[in-house]
């Protein structure tokens, strides 16, 4: 069609990708286009706001490279990474509760036999020792589920941030037994700063945000006949539970590191429950 005025442009658009085959693409770009066009209306960027937004694209794609995935992490600030995972899996109070994948999760951990540290490295730092279960929602335990866990050091550097960690440094994949159990030890995660030397640091500085997320763990917990479940636990005494930059903390994912008496150690209790599905393995953000 023959555009006359702005208003046209919606329904030219639409009109051009109706007859896309594909059902959920169709549907998924006319959404695109409708929020997108609604966007642009309210906004009215200027000429120099739209090359802007362009720009930031382009530079989320060029500060991505083996080492940070910024796009993932543009989506973890803007809220989307989260509000994808609530929606796909709500708290319904028997699941474990999900939490965003993050930049930083990287496949073929090194298998580990069950109390095996993934420490791999001289680090400074309180010992931690995490244990749990793994069960489906009738509390039957699920026996050879796979857990899958990673996490930042004491000074809040994954080991693919730092080049005095060794490789795969606070990554392991552990085994549950027959009971669902498991059990590993570490050293206690610190909180961090997603990294702010690309575009998305430059945009949490101009709205005055701050760059940190509270210490966590992630987990990845896959077992056959059951949905894959990603998520992080927090430490409790957190400062920054409330003002965490991803929008990770749910309340159920909140932990006591209790302190064990007699040394320097520190002790993690992580059950987790899966439900019934499908087993999907997640594009890893970085190799
Ligand atoms: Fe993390």
């Amino acid at each position: 069609m023959i555009i006359d005025h702005q208003a046209d442009l919606t329904l030219a658009v639409e009109l051009a990708m109706a007859r896309t085959p594909d059902p959920r693409l169709r549907e998924v770009m006319a959404a695109l286009v409708r929020h997108a066009h609604a966007f642009v209306r309210e906004v009215r960027p200027t000429d120099e706001e739209f090359e802007r937004g362009i720009d930031f694209l382009i530079g989320i794609g060029q500060a991505t490279d083996e080492k940070k995935n910024e796009v993932v992490l543009a989506a973890d600030v803007l809220g989307i990474s989260s509000l994808v995972g609530l929606l796909n899996k709500p708290l319904d109070g028997v699941r474990t509760a999900p939490a965003l994948l993050g930049p930083f999760w990287r496949r073929n951990a090194p298998e580990c036999a069950p109390g095996d540290s993934i420490v791999r490295c001289a680090v400074e730092g309180e010992r931690l020792l995490v244990r749990g279960s793994v069960r489906d929602p009738a509390g039957r335990p699920i026996a050879g589920a796979r857990i899958d866990v990673w996490q930042a050091s004491p000074v809040g550097l994954y080991e693919n941030q730092d080049d005095g960690q060794p490789e795969m440094n606070l990554r392991g994949l552990f085994t549950a037994d027959a009971a669902g159990a498991y059990h590993f030890e570490t050293v206690r995660p610190a909180g961090y700063p997603v990294p702010t030397d690309g575009p998305v640091g430059d945009l949490l500085r101009a709205q005055r945000r701050h760059p940190y997320r509270p210490a966590h763990i992630h987990f990845m917990v896959t077992a056959p006949g059951h949905a894959t479940l990603v998520t992080q636990i927090f430490a409790d005494e957190q400062d920054r539970l409330e003002t965490d930059v991803t929008f990770g903390v749910l309340e159920p994912l909140v932990a006591r590191f209790e302190p064990k008496e007699g040394g320097n150690l520190q002790v993690l209790r992580c059950d987790f429950v899966l439900e019934a599905g499908e087993t999907r393995i997640p594009k890893a953000p970085i190799p």
